[in-house]
């Protein structure tokens, strides 16, 4: 026993000298033979126990057991101790390019960005122009022009933010068919993606800061039916060749005829559910023709050519095509909801 205990003591103090003195792998594996291989010194001490009393055996077991674990833990410390070594020597004042750096996260296109650009790729794949409007518009531009006169009752469903008098944080992308067409055409077939704003108070289905999409056409000849036929190719462009779509007549001050565009639920195949509040519909915007007064605000002849326009809230589309219940949750930027997403 006690014999067992000095031999151990000395074996491992060589033990720890050698390690300390190996100064690469190689040197270090030669220490872990020369102590723990098939005829190492430890592995000959623990043969040894068949010769001792049976009764301290199990005991002599133990303590080379423990010495040998601690031997193994000191080989791999000491290793990890030359590999870090030697990375660093590599690197001295030189900088290693290819040595793999810190893995960079990957994003993920936004919902409403990913329903816009699918829109987007769709109307250019038809020779539609896509062009941008400011998001600061006039009176005249967002209001008048659109034929909504000062005292037009229209002008209260739009809770508008007025930065001056004549100038506001335009309520819609409309007024953008204005500019475009003073400046070009007819003909004309362009789409505005981007922001509105409206003094809504924000809850599951409103934020105050909202994305619309623009569509106009104008040109000879140009009748509901070539609206009727984008707005069904738009909507299978996002939803699939089975997506359906219906227009309910409906008033805007810009459009004659107008009408509501609704889509089928999702959630039920238009049989009624939650989400569509039973009607198996969902509104999605608004479109119609033209209205002469507007074809003249910009210079255009109504008697000579005709047009279609309609606007869509991209959140609302985001919301269906994602099977998204809450609105907010696209501006809250939790990356667990845009991950899900991705
Ligand atoms: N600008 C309307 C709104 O924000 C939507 C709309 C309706 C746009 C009819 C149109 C249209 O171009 O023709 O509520």
């Amino acid at each position: 026993m006690t014999d067992l205990d000095s031999d151990l003591r000395t074996l491992k103090e060589r033990f720890e000298r050698d390690v300390a003195a190996a100064r690469d792998e190689r040197a270090l594996d030669h220490v872990r033979v020369t102590y723990l291989g098939r005829t190492g010194e430890l592995t000959v001490l623990r043969r040894g126990i068949g010769a001792i009393p049976p009764a301290e055996r199990p005991n002599a077991g133990k303590i080379i057991n423990v010495a040998a674990g601690d031997m193994e833990a000191k080989l791999v410390a000491a290793q990890t101790t030359l590999e870090r070594a030697v990375i660093e020597a590599s690197l001295g004042d030189t900088i290693d390019v290819t040595f793999p750096g810190p893995r960079a996260r990957i994003g993920s296109l936004h919902p409403v960005r990913s329903v816009m650009a699918d829109i987007a790729r769709y109307f250019s794949r038809h020779g539609f122009a896509i062009v941008l409007g400011p998001e600061i518009e006039t009176d005249a531009n967002n209001f008048d022009a659109l034929n909504i006169p000062p005292d037009h009752p229209a002008r209260e469903g739009f809770d508008s933010f007025y930065l001056r008098p004549d100038l506001l944080l335009r309520t819609h992308t409309s007024p953008m068919q204005v500019r475009a067409m003073r400046t070009s055409g007819p003909p004309i077939a362009i789409i505005v993606p981007g922001k509105a704003y409206r003094r809504d108070a924000v809850d599951a289905r409103h934020l105050y800061q909202f994305h619309q999409v623009e569509g106009l056409m104008v040109g000879r000849g140009i009748h509901f039916g070539h609206l009727k036929g984008m707005l069904t190719g738009m909507m299978r462009e996002l939803f699939g060749p089975a997506q359906e779509i219906r227009f309910r007549p409906s008033f805007f001050p810009f459009t004659e005829p107008s009408a509501e565009v609704d889509v089928s639920c999702p959630g039920c195949r238009g049989g009624g559910c939650r989400t569509c509040g039973g009607s198996g519909w969902i509104e999605i915007g608004g479109s119609g023709m033209v209205h002469p007064n507007v074809l003249r605000s910009v210079g255009y002849d109504p008697d000579a050519v005709t047009g279609w326009a309609f606007g869509c809230g991209l959140e609302r589309i985001a919301m269906k095509k994602y099977d998204v219940n809450d609105i907010r949750e696209f501006i809250e930027n939790k990356p667990a909801f845009l991950e899900q997403l991705a």
